[in-house]
């Protein structure tokens, strides 16, 4: 009985064309993958940056605010960055002093709903013209609605100017949630 017939099967030799071909095209890919990198991370900033960055706004000279003996309005320019978008607004605060006497800026916006609240000279104290929220002069609640105080915005001081970081709070909450 003769053995079986083994077929050959043809390999193909490894040509020098063929590795430099080879070799150029891995060359190819990684130089595709390093440029590619900065790419990404460029597009991908929005999403890997914090969200809406409040910068601090100026709220006047410390000096301005010495003798105060009720809260005063005032207007702040906020500029917020999200992302690739900045924004840049104007929004009311009051400017007022602690129990302790610190000063202290409160927000407009009410804890109810959201309107804005108003300082009243002849009730010597807030009052919200949405469903009659009031307040004192520091911000502590006296009646209606809104489930908790005014909310206190953060401050410090920078070559005696009175900075505030602006933020939004969760309404119809009791506790004071940043949300914005
Ligand atoms: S929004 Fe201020 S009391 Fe309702």
């Amino acid at each position: 009985m003769s053995p079986p017939e083994l077929k050959r099967v043809a390999v193909a030799e490894p040509t020098r064309r063929s590795y430099l071909g080879w070799l150029l095209g891995l060359c190819t890919a990684g130089a595709g993958v390093a440029l590619s990198v900065p790419l990404i991370r460029f597009l991908l900033y929005p999403l890997r940056a914090r969200t809406t960055e409040v910068k601090w706004s100026d709220a006047g000279a410390v000096s301005d605010f010495a003798s105060l003996t009720g809260p005063v309005q005032r207007s702040i320019t906020v500029e917020q960055v999200d992302g690739w978008r900045k924004t840049v607004s104007d929004k009311i605060v009051y400017i007022t002093k602690s129990s302790s006497g610190e000063l202290e800026v409160l927000s407009a916006v009410c804890p109810h709903l959201g309107c804005s609240v108003q300082w009243r000279d002849s009730k010597h104290g807030f009052e919200c013209p949405c469903h009659a929220a009031s307040f004192r002069p520091d911000g502590s609640i006296t009646g209606g609605p809104a489930p908790r105080a005014m909310d206190t915005l953060q401050t410090q001081i920078q070559n005696g100017r009175l900075m505030v970081r602006y933020q939004y709070f969760r309404q119809l909450v009791a506790t004071k949630e940043v949300f914005g």
